[in-house]
């Protein structure tokens, strides 16, 4: 008999008030925001619930040991030699970019941006009056599967003097690649050579299917790491997106001073039981945990993927090395009109759609395959059919 992996468990989120499990009727499939229908570590729900047994949730120092921790798991994943004055902790990585575009730019002033791309991230200029400068990546189809490029002269032509700011989103959300330092290079050089600082979204960066490999964008050179603000977080790696709890790094003291300064009054101070958490997410404590998750996520996005190529051929779909969002052309899939409400109304399946994610997200659709196996192929089937009813 074939045994159940412990990922293979639903656990009834709808009690959690979960936005994913709630937002919808109760007969849908919910593919779409991005947590993982996973429990979250034990020993991080441990050391919460230790630091509630302490009876009282007061104002709170940061632990001692948080910001070493970070430089400690930085140095073990990529040799980067940090020291805890360098670790800002924030409440959440979108507000993290946001304070970088509130602390460096005026009014009017651009920030670039490669789109298609997280909402937050493409909506970014519009909430602060800025100037909103596209790179667009370039999309190629081989077949069903497709991916995207970067085209470095496109890149720094789009620069203008106004622009201040490249928010980079690494591994990319939701193309689902992770660029080399090969791709990075020319991109963090033409940073340079305008005088622009990059604000790099890492959020993801643990989240490696199969074997992908990540490498900070300040790690390129000395000089990119004294232009650049590195966002990492627990929250997506161990399923604690609702901790607020994540690390700006910031290795150039100046750049982190007016960083800290521009935060002020606005950025709500990290709460201890949020803190208590991330220490143990963040320590080796959680090794076999991600060691497991990231071989069931890497199963499932094979079984996706293999699914899509013999049962969806209208369908294109990336094949994401990092992070557990798939991206999906219907463009040629006989839909009419969006596919995003196509598959809410003719599957009852939630998938989140492509148009908030600037140009090149029209006729796509985003899909979430953090979930046990059994309701991720029940929502490819459910699509399948649906497909075959409206061609
Ligand atoms: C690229 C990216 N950045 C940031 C976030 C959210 O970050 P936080 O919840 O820490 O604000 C997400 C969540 O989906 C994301 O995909």
């Amino acid at each position: 008999m074939m045994t159940l992996d412990w990922l293979d468990q639903m656990i009834d989120r709808r009690a959690a008030n979960s936005i994913k499990w709630t937002l919808y009727d109760e007969d849908v499939l919910p593919l779409w925001v991005a947590d993982m229908d996973f429990p979250t570590p034990a020993p991080v729900l441990d050391a919460m619930r230790q630091k509630l047994d302490t009876g009282v949730l007061g104002y709170e120092m940061a632990p001692p040991l948080l910001r070493e921790t970070i430089c400690e798991r930085m140095d073990r994943l990529y040799g980067w030699p940090l020291t805890p004055d360098d670790v800002v902790i924030i409440p959440g990585v979108v507000p993290g970019f946001n304070l970088a575009a509130h602390a460096l730019c005026e009014k009017g002033d651009g920030v670039l941006i490669q789109t298609p791309v997280y909402p937050p991230i493409y909506s970014l200029p519009q909430w602060h009056n800025m100037e909103r400068v596209e790179a667009a990546l370039t999309l190629v189809a081989h077949g069903q599967t497709l991916h995207y490029e970067i085209d470095p002269d496109a890149f720094e032509a789009a620069i203008t003097p106004r622009t201040r700011l490249f928010l980079l989103c690494q591994p990319h959300n939701p193309i689902g690649q992770d660029f080399t330092t090969e791709q990075l290079a020319p991109l963090a050089e033409a940073c340079l050579r305008h005088d622009v600082v990059i604000c790099s979204d890492e959020i993801h960066s643990e989240l490696l299917l199969g074997n992908a490999k990540h490498t900070p964008i300040a790690m390129l050179s000395p000089e990119v790491a004294q232009r650049t603000i590195t966002l990492v977080a627990p929250s997506k790696t161990f399923n604690l997106a609702g901790l607020g709890c994540a690390f700006a790094i910031i290795q150039n003291p100046e750049l982190r001073r007016i960083y800290e300064h521009a935060g002020m009054g606005l950025m709500p101070h990290v709460k201890g039981l949020s803190m208590a958490g991330a220490l143990v997410a963040m320590s080796t404590a959680t090794d076999e945990w991600l060691a497991h998750v990231r071989a069931y996520l890497t199963a499932n996005r094979d079984a996706y993927v293999d699914y899509v190529a013999q049962h969806l051929p209208g369908i294109r779909t990336t094949v994401p090395e990092a992070t557990y969002l798939a991206w999906l052309d219907c463009r040629e899939a006989g839909i009419q009109g969006s596919p995003y409400e196509f598959f809410l109304k003719e599957a009852r399946v939630a998938l989140n759609d492509g148009e908030p994610f600037g140009p090149g997200g029209e006729g796509f659709v985003r899909l979430n395959f953090a979930c046990p196996r059994a309701p991720l192929m029940e929502a490819l089937e459910r699509m399948r059919v649906a497909l075959e009813r409206a061609a």
